[in-house]
């Protein structure tokens, strides 16, 4: 039987903040600024975790494009502060976490999918590019107990504002395009086997497969509301709709395999969670 691991959760009051808060009971959050050297250190002291989560960082409001105004900031949070818990978390021998991004990359390798070694090759907003930044720099340390996750267009069957699902459900225009996606009840199943283990490198945390947003819309109006309408965006006309690039991205899952940590197909996935927000869906017609 392993015993319960005490969390400490930077960045406590955002979207992954507060999920990592609800799956790990126990858990402390902190909303500390992970840039400040002495606030992180005092927290560390303080609580002592067996495990920290960097689940801060700015993501832009309401999206992205907000980051390529505020470049200073963003580098702040996405950069200064990751490698401040570099330092404090490595004196101290904590095994850390760092929510990494797998907008870093763009297209399918071939049909491949890019894995945890390739070199990124999307720099088409400015988010992407700190996300790029920093995991390029904690790719040198991951050894000493950092454990690197890499998300994408995270969703779950809940109407939560931040779920894929939700945002694609208020578009009029939806990409088509192939994407990695990550199936959060997944995915906090494979963190909590990761980090039992006391994992460390980089990981895709995807799940199986790609799916593209317009499919997943077409599902939503099979499976949930039937009056949904919404239109068809190719990846060429994307640029009509965001001002900073996105990245579309397929990545490899056979890292994350190997380690015996599977991440069901998306497709089942999508059904999953579209099954789940049908239910809600009825109720609040009733
Ligand atoms: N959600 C996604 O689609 C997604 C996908 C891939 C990767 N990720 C990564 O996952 C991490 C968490 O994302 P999220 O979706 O939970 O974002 P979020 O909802 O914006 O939460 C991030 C939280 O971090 C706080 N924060 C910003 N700068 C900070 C700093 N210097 N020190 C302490 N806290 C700070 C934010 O506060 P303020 O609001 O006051 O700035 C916010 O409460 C980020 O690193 C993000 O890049 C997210």
């Amino acid at each position: 039987m392993i015993a319960p691991m005490k969390f400490l959760v930077f960045g406590a009051q955002g979207y992954f903040g507060q999920q990592f808060l609800e799956r790990f009971p126990g858990s402390v959050g902190s909303t500390v600024d992970i840039a400040n050297m002495a606030d992180v250190a005092r927290e560390l002291d303080t609580h002592q975790p067996d495990v920290v989560i960097n689940a801060a960082g700015k993501t832009g409001r309401p999206n992205i494009d907000w980051c390529e105004d505020h470049k200073l900031e963003t580098i702040h949070s996405n950069v200064t502060g990751p490698l401040v818990l570099l330092k404090e978390c490595g004196n101290r021998g904590i095994y850390w976490v760092h929510l990494g991004s797998g907008c870093i990359y763009s297209g399918d390798n071939d049909g491949r999918g890019f894995t945890e070694e390739d070199p990124p090759n999307f720099a088409g907003s400015f988010y992407s590019r700190t996300k790029a930044w920093i995991d390029r720099m904690l790719s040198e340390f991951t050894e000493q107990g950092i454990l690197v996750l890499r998300l994408r267009m995270p969703f779950d069957g809940t109407p939560a504002q931040r779920s894929l699902i939700t945002k694609l459900a208020k578009y009029g225009r939806v990409l088509d395009a192939q994407n990695s996606m990550t199936y959060l009840p997944d995915f906090f199943d494979a963190v909590t086997l990761l980090t039992e283990k006391r994992t460390t490198g980089i990981f895709n945390m995807v799940n199986e497969g790609s799916i593209s947003p317009y499919r997943i819309m077409e599902l939503y109006r099979q499976i949930v509301d039937p009056a949904h309408e919404f239109a068809r965006l190719a990846l060429d006309d994307l640029p009509e709709v965001a001002k900073a690039g996105r990245s579309t991205c397929v990545l490899s899952t056979a890292k994350l395999r190997a380690t015996g940590v599977h991440m069901r197909p998306v497709d089942d996935a999508v059904q999953e969670a579209l099954q789940n927000l049908s239910k809600k869906h009825e109720k609040n017609v009733k």
